[in-house]
């Protein structure tokens, strides 16, 4: 395959997934018809629709991407009739079984092979404390869940690790407690959940990483527009950084500060990255965004960086190969625990291009700027930001690839691979 010299045009990336999910949750809690635009549609987000219909919430499609929700308030869900599955979806089953463990009805959830690897403890046991019951497989560890909702009481809960899901359950359940609950975070994660539930009218508050919510008796229904995804954003910013004389213009991407480590990252690497007509839509930082490729050089990311930018790392790696110099990245061990072991996946992926790379037991490294082969066999491990990180290699190098699992990518990305090809 030939190397690509440069890339350049126009995009627009597809909804935020975060966001998406979310604007579901928090609609069908709230009381009246919410509507929301840019939705992701993916499997994934597909996932978290499914749950909240079995529920009894009647969600429309208006179009693809384009939901109508008729909210049934805090207290009008129904017990679902059989097991939900959330699929690769870690965000659908751990929110999900915060507002699950607050329901006076008995759930059972499950996911995908990927998923039944996952941990769950992280959500089970502040849930547990604030008076669920909750078990899972292998000594309460792995889906399936089984949740029986309860009367919840209130915690303070400090958080072992830095997760906006773990975050958002325990501040889901928080709105049914019998008074205030106050999640402490080590380091600041994603903050959709606190912008989305103050915008429904939820008493949010807090400073940094201490946040504190009411309990609610009703919430008002969302007009959301959602942006597009900065994390699906990524790959076309690494793609267009490495490829020295590049220029992508990405369209109306979400620029939260607490998701664009990845952008950090490629600047003080050497790309120019500026973000453009910048504004705020439905209580999100919105920008379009130019990147212009250059040399890049190699740089360090520290452990305080890893929650802004933790599903880019996989992309920021086929970067640092590009770069000259040895990039590591450390205080990453949560990667080992996401849809695949991200750490283990892009060693074995860089090492089988014969790019120079090791990893830690939190982390890992690698060293540019690399000389790719003509081909070569990956594999995504079932995991969506591994394949499509390959594939930005694969434009950016010139590289064959055989890949063996591309489906995956419709977890959060359906278009990537005839939008890489347009470019
Ligand atoms: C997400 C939070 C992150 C992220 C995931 C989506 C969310 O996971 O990796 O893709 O929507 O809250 P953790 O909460 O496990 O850090």
């Amino acid at each position: 395959m030939k190397r690509s010299p440069r890339v350049y045009g126009e995009i627009v990336v597809p909804g935020d997934k975060s966001i998406s999910h979310r604007a579901v949750l928090f609609a069908s809690l709230s009381e009246g018809i919410s509507r929301v635009r840019g939705f992701l549609d993916a499997e994934d987000t597909a996932r978290t629709i499914v749950m909240m219909k079995s529920l009894g919430v009647k969600i429309e499609r208006v179009s693809k991407e384009e939901l109508r929700i008729e909210g049934r308030g805090l207290r009008g869900f129904s017990e679902p009739e059989d097991v939900i599955d959330a699929g690769n979806s870690g965000t659908t089953i751990r929110i999900g079984a915060g507002l699950l463990a607050a329901q006076p009805f008995f759930t059972v959830i499950t996911g995908d092979s990927y998923l039944r690897r996952r941990p769950m403890a992280r959500v089970i046991l502040p849930l547990s404390q604030m008076g669920a019951s909750i078990q899972g497989r292998n000594g309460d560890r792995f889906p399936p869940l089984c949740i029986r909702g309860k009367a919840l009481k209130s915690i303070r809960y400090a958080m072992p690790v830095a997760s906006a899901q773990v975050k958002s359950a325990i501040l889901l359940a928080g709105l049914y407690a019998d008074s205030p609950v106050t999640v402490v975070e080590p380091l600041p994660t994603r903050d959709h959940t606190e912008r989305m539930l103050g915008a429904i009218g939820a008493a949010v508050s807090g400073e940094g990483t201490e946040i504190t919510v009411n309990p609610a008796s009703r919430l008002l229904p969302i007009d959301q527009i959602v942006p597009g995804d900065i994390s699906s954003a990524a790959f076309f910013l690494a793609l267009a950084a490495v490829m020295d004389g590049s220029e992508l213009v990405l369209r109306g991407v979400g620029v939260n500060p607490r998701r664009t480590g990845v952008v950090e990252v490629l600047r003080r690497m050497g790309a120019e990255i500026l973000f453009e007509n910048e504004r705020v839509e439905s209580g999100e930082p919105v920008a379009d965004i130019v990147v212009r490729g250059k040399d890049l050089a190699a740089t360090n990311i520290f452990p305080e960086e890893v929650p802004a930018l933790i599903d880019e790392i996989p992309v920021l790696c086929v970067a640092a190969a590009f770069a000259s110099g040895r990039t590591e990245i450390r205080g990453a061990g949560e990667l080992r625990v996401k849809e695949s072991d991200r750490i283990g996946a892009m060693v074995a992926n860089l090492t089988a291009l014969g790019i120079s790379c090791g990893e830690y037991e939190d982390g890992l490294w690698v060293e540019g700027p690399s000389s790719f082969p003509d081909r070569a066999v990956c594999r995504s491990m079932g995991d969506h930001r591994i394949a499509m990180s390959m594939l930005v290699l694969q434009k950016a190098a010139g590289t064959e690839l055989t890949l063996d699992d591309t489906a995956c990518i419709d977890t959060s990305f359906p278009d990537f691979r005839s939008m890489i090809a347009s470019l």
